[in-house]
């Protein structure tokens, strides 16, 4: 990959060491991916950011980074292993508390806004269509280059990290116009009516188009709540992290179809559902929020939570960026949802907090968590509406 004279020098050390190893990890990924040059970037999201998933060797680097690197553009988090303030709450011991608060007190050092969050689109965080960035949560990517259509790879930790202390990405894979192009058509003839069916179609469609960039017909445009939790599951079950949608994604309508046909019927979601559901009917935890809520999902929990209260034995957690829990505590829901027995978890989820052996079968309305449920924290699963959720957080029981 060229690099300017400018780049060369930081290459060489001129500009320090956090510098100088964020452009040894360009410089490669650019060579391995064969990009012409480094492109500027408008703004970072960095994952890997929970202890969980760092452990001690991650808080060695990011600390070692943080003696001299600051950050070069608007850089923020993706979740970490537990709300930075109500930590004690949700269960977390000391020993991880402290560890996760010095990783993101070397984050913070290296100039960057320590806002965790998956939808960073739901607080402000937006960029422009066609804008180039460097995110890296495998739902915020999708999202924002489908439903934004400002264009990122699928950053890994250190090559986000890198990027935000240059300020510069490779110019490589969905950076490029002719990557963005589909390669299968998904006809959708199913009723989709409910955010878990968005989730389910992710799985549907995610498993069968295999690493593919689609372009799907036959939906009518859903809110935006449903097309984050699609974004999510998509990308999970197998597919590309980016997707059209004719007559709603920005992009969708500057491509021929390609020759590649797969058709979505109700078969099909049947099945999805089917594998998305595990037989028991047991719940001892309830977790919404993936990708994270939004004020409107916050709302319609507090109004099915008025007046009542979760059952003995199970936690509901809602996730969500800190900014959206602050509006919910203005507004009156997070007192609501206190009230009920329910926890509004900021800066987390379920799927990067060390709740691994704690619940047996969770409940949740995201086909992405389902996955990861079962994949790292050993979970039956249990896929459904809000209301069905709030329900089994009720009664303890999943109910079709
Ligand atoms: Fe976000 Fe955690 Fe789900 S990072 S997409 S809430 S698994």
């Amino acid at each position: 990959m060229y690099l300017t004279k400018e780049e060369e020098k930081i290459l060489d050390g001129e500009a320090g060491y956090a510098a100088q190893k964020s452009m040894q990890i360009l410089a490669a990924l650019g060579d391995i991916f064969g990009a012409d040059r480094l492109i500027p970037i408008s703004s970072v999201q960095i994952a890997g950011v929970s202890y969980h998933n760092l452990g001690e060797a991650g808080l060695e680097y990011l600390s070692a980074l943080s003696r001299d690197g600051r950050v070069k553009v608007p850089t923020f988090l993706n979740p970490a292993g537990m709300d930075m303030q109500d930590w004690k709450k949700l269960g977390i011991s000391e020993e991880f508390a402290e560890k996760q608060k010095a990783v993101v007190d070397a984050f913070a050092a290296m100039g960057i806004n320590t806002t965790c969050t998956c939808t960073p689109y739901l607080i402000g965080i937006k960029p422009k269509f066609g804008e180039h960035v460097a995110w890296a949560e495998s739902s915020a990517v999708t999202f924002c280059n489908s439903v934004i259509g400002a264009r990122t790879n699928r950053e890994g930790g250190p090559s986000a990290l890198a990027s935000a202390l240059i300020g510069k990405t490779p110019n490589y894979g969905l950076h490029i116009s002719e990557n963005r192009k589909p390669d299968l058509l998904v006809k959708v003839d199913a009723d989709l009516r409910t955010l878990p069916d968005w989730g389910a179609l992710g799985n549907a469609i995610g498993t069968r188009a295999k690493n593919k960039i689609v372009i799907i017909e036959g939906v009518k445009k859903p809110p935006w709540d449903y097309l984050k939790t699609f974004s999510a599951s998509i990308v999970t079950y197998g597919a590309k992290p980016l997707y059209h949608i004719k007559g709603i994604t920005p992009e969708a309508g500057s491509f021929e179809d390609p020759g590649d046909t797969l058709t979505i019927t109700d078969t099909e979601m049947k099945e999805a559902y089917e594998y998305l559901n595990d037989a028991d009917n047991t719940v001892d935890f309830v977790s919404l929020g993936c990708p994270h809520a939004s004020i409107d999902e916050i709302r319609e929990v507090a109004h099915l939570l008025e007046g009542e209260r979760v059952a003995d034995g199970v936690e509901l957690w809602v996730a969500c960026a800190r900014p959206i829990k602050e509006e919910a505590e203005r507004l009156g829901y997070a007192s609501t949802i206190e009230r009920a027995g329910g926890k509004l978890a900021a800066d987390t989820c379920m799927v990067v907090a060390p709740v691994k052996g704690r619940f047996k079968s969770v409940a949740t309305t995201s086909a992405k968590a389902c996955y990861y449920s079962r994949g790292h924290n050993n979970m039956k699963t249990h896929i459904g509406t809000i209301e069905q959720c709030v329900r089994a957080a009720l009664t303890g029981k999943w109910e079709n």
